[in-house]
């Protein structure tokens, strides 16, 4: 089984390059089939999750050459099923932004039921209310979620819920519906600005994404584009908190500073110095952190994608601090995982209470989804002697090279598969 195994104690120090954003190239590529034309997308992670979007693209006829890592064409002119198996979708719930993009170009689309996951229930009545205000008939049978129009309309939608999933489908859906499609509440995180802008370059017209009302006139199709994807705005983080829980001084590069405010924000709080560049921010953890209150909200609040890392530095702070969850009702499932190093965490229903600790130490541990996962190979960085960590195939859904990048830090952190790996690991770095 492929494991993680980390020594721990080591202050992560030096620079690190950030890749494109794994959230915006999910929706770039589900958006990528709605011309015939070929679309060049660039700075495309490498990450489990876009590759298994791209084999639910190629399932339905879509071809796909991988120019490089980190760059691939796109050719949807031979779609010939508008089906997505439950395969995909239990591999990777974003297989549903096909929705959208199918519904949008075909006027059908049939995509298996997303079911809830470990970060708690994920309900998609927001996505099904959209589609049906632009005119689908949207059905769940043996499920599936069967979505058809014999026409798209524009229309006023009001979200009820801030949802970045169903503004990105309705988004899709509208684009080349007939008239004006009004967006009110709509998500504003970064990648959302990413996909209007993306779709603007195929010759949309998608006004107001990033602000409260998002304006779509329909177009009647969509042409090539070639297009560069936005910097990760959560590994970034992840780095940046990483530097902050091993006393670290770490410059994150090739970033998009604004988008990280609210992380920059919370770490200059804790007692890190926190220097940005134009396209770089530096986090130096030189004094003992501070304890904080912090509460997770949609963009530009603080993102529920970076909690657990920000509860793993609290767990190492002075005082005691209060993380407030308010998207996920399951997103605290790795407390457990952290009270085995040595944390002092209580949960209460969304809200953990956190006593900081003056350590943790090295420990078994086991990843139980993307972002925990990767908050957890912080702990054991910070902790003092050996951990492993489990269940890897979470963290390697949205983090590219993570432990090689890791090293490049002065981390001393290997994926290994066997006893014998671990043991050659011990007698190295003991
Ligand atoms: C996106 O998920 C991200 N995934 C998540 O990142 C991220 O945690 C989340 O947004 C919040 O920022 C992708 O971009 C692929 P939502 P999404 O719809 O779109 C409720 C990661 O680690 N809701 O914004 O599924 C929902 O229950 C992942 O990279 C409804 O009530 O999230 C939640 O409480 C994990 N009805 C809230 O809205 C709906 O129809 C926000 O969910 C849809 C959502």
């Amino acid at each position: 089984m492929e494991q993680y195994v980390v020594y721990g104690g080591t202050p992560l120090v030096g620079e690190v390059e950030i890749g494109g954003a794994k959230n915006a190239a999910l929706a770039i590529l589900a958006a990528s089939v709605m011309t015939d034309e070929t679309v060049l997308i660039e700075n495309m992670p490498d990450v489990r999750d876009t590759n298994i979007l791209l084999q639910a693209m190629e399932s339905i006829g879509v071809r796909v050459n991988r120019i490089d890592s980190h760059t691939v064409e796109v050719n949807a002119s031979s779609i010939h099923e508008l089906v997505i198996e439950d395969d995909y979708i239990k591999k990777i719930r974003a297989s549903y932004y096909l929705l959208g993009a199918l519904l949008g170009k075909y006027h059908k689309a049939e995509v298996a039921l997303p079911g809830g996951c470990n970060i708690g229930s994920r309900p998609i009545d927001q996505h099904i209310k959209g589609f049906k205000a632009l005119g689908a008939d949207v059905r769940i049978e043996h499920g599936l979620i069967i979505t058809e129009a014999a026409h798209l309309r524009g229309s006023h939608i009001y979200m009820d819920v801030v949802s970045v999933g169903a503004t990105i489908n309705v988004m899709m859906a509208a684009v080349m519906a007939e008239g004006v499609t009004i967006i009110e509440n709509p998500a504003k995180e970064p990648h959302v600005v990413d996909l209007a802008n993306f779709l603007n370059s195929m010759g949309a017209n998608i006004r107001g994404a990033g602000t409260d009302v998002i304006r779509i006139r329909g177009v009647s199709r969509l042409h090539r584009t070639e297009y560069t994807i936005i910097p990760d705005q959560i590994e970034a983080g992840t780095f940046m908190f990483a530097a902050a829980a091993t006393k670290g001084d770490v410059t994150v590069r090739n970033v998009i500073p604004k988008h990280l405010e609210s992380i920059s924000a919370k770490l200059n709080e804790i007692g890190c110095d926190v220097v940005e560049a134009e396209d770089a921010v530096r986090v130096v953890s030189s004094r003992p952190l501070n304890h904080t209150h912090v509460k997770t909200l949609p963009y530009p609040g603080f993102p529920t994608d970076m909690q657990p890392q920000i509860t793993v530095a609290l767990g190492l702070s002075c005082g005691t601090s209060i993380v407030t969850e308010s998207i996920y009702e399951s997103r605290f499932k790795y407390v457990d995982e952290l009270t085995r190093m040595g944390a002092s965490i209580k949960v209460e229903g969304n809200t953990a209470i956190i006593d900081g600790v003056a350590r943790y130490t090295g420990a078994g541990i086991t990843a139980p989804d993307l972002r925990a996962g990767a908050a957890l190979v912080i702990a054991a960085l910070a902790a003092e002697g050996m951990s492993t960590v489990d269940d890897i195939h979470f963290i390697e859904r949205g983090y590219e090279r993570f432990p090689e990048k890791l090293r490049g830090l002065g981390a001393q952190i290997e994926k290994v598969e066997n006893e014998r790996d671990i043991r050659k690991f011990r007698f190295r770095v003991v």
